[in-house]
């Protein structure tokens, strides 16, 4: 198959060395090898959490996770922060999971505010939020450290779990598990991680925890305490996926080698190449100015380009972008991701085919 370069916002473009660490010898998830992988991922992955709780792994995508982070810490009802296609899916998952949900509708492109979510959870009904830190559909990224604070210095703040879907953010954008006191914060390999799909990542605070001891019908597969018990053997409970973890402790090393202050800026430059590249040619973007993401720019096709031709253009240079998420946002947008380990001469050889084709098709 020949490499077409990822510039959709996952899964993304990972390194050779990253896709050949996964070719070493098999071993079984019981053997002290692969309790000895656990153990050296185990402080990398809490550094790229910044956090010092525990931070659980599985062989599930970030949707697992999310379904883990209801079953184990609602009782009560949901508070969902609705901006766009992927908050959607968390309230989708609180019900099909029997809980209780109610919908704060913000409106797409916008970002949610702290005093919306601490003046809809007055009532004192709620006993968890749901956001989404970076709406991979819009390309907003919502102030989660702000809204966490806002929640925190309310009455009942303490008892409320916020829990936090960072999929197509975490190890891109600055997010500090402690200090914002999160509760639960998600993410998958396929993202930011420019991993492989297949793993999912997980942190949960003492909080979190306590409540998840409470809560009946937590099923077993993702059940904090069981993940826990596991966790502090470096163990899993079930099969681990033993060649991502191989990809994965490399993965760490190289990120926190080159510095997660770095990786950021990295990944802030790339957004304000991307931003300055679209607005420069008279599209708009999907995202309100301040809550853009640093890790995937969603763009207005406003000049009404032809989206299908210009992937088809693309991937005969090599390369591929995504078009809108979803029928609502398909054809009238278009989406580049500046995600993982793209540098930005990767950005400018995108920009550079993206103007060929412009040149030919405006
Ligand atoms: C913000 C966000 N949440 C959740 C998901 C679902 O993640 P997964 O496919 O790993 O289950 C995605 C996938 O694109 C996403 O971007």
């Amino acid at each position: 198959m020949p490499h077409i370069k990822l510039f959709i916002p996952g899964p993304t473009e990972v390194r050779p060395e990253i896709l050949d660490a996964q070719a070493a010898w098999m071993i079984g998830h019981r053997m002290p090898e692969c309790t000895d992988i656990i153990a050296s991922v185990r402080p990398k992955l809490q550094q790229v959490f910044q956090t010092e709780q525990r931070v659980f792994f599985g062989a599930n995508t970030g949707s697992g996770f999310m379904e883990a982070a209801i079953r184990n810490c609602v009782s009560k009802k949901v508070l969902n922060c609705i901006n766009g296609a992927f908050s959607d899916r968390w309230a989708e998952i609180v019900v099909a999971n029997g809980k209780e949900n109610e919908d704060l509708n913000v409106e797409w492109g916008e970002a949610v505010m702290p005093e919306m979510v601490a003046e809809r959870l007055a009532s004192g009904e709620f006993d968890a939020v749901c956001i989404t830190h970076n709406e991979t559909s819009t390309g907003v990224t919502n102030p989660v450290g702000e809204i966490a604070r806002a929640i925190r210095s309310l009455p009942n703040g303490d008892e409320i779990m916020i829990l936090v879907d960072a999929v197509s953010s975490l190890s891109g954008a600055k997010i500090d598990f402690d200090d914002w006191d999160l509760d639960v914060l998600l993410t998958a390999s396929q993202k930011s991680f420019a991993l492989p799909p297949g793993l999912a990542f997980m942190a949960v605070s003492e909080r979190a925890m306590a409540k998840a001891a409470t809560v009946p019908n937590r099923g077993w597969y993702f059940d904090f305490l069981v993940l826990d018990k596991y966790l502090s053997k470096n163990q899993t409970p079930s099969t681990t996926a033993v060649s991502l973890m191989y990809a994965l402790d490399k993965q760490l090393t190289d990120m926190l080698a080159e510095g997660m202050e770095a990786r950021f800026a990295r990944h802030l430059a790339m957004r304000d190449r991307t931003i300055e590249w679209a607005q420069g040619h008279g599209f708009e973007l999907m995202a309100a100015e301040g809550y853009r993401s640093p890790t995937v720019t969603s763009i207005h096709n406003n000049l009404n380009i032809d989206i299908p031709a210009l992937n088809k253009f693309l991937r005969t240079r090599g390369m591929f972008l995504s078009n809108g998420y979803g029928s609502k946002l398909k054809n009238v947008s278009f989406r580049i991701a500046h995600m993982g380990d793209l540098q930005m001469s990767d950005m400018e050889e995108l920009f550079a085919a993206v103007d060929e084709f412009l040149a030919e098709n405006l």
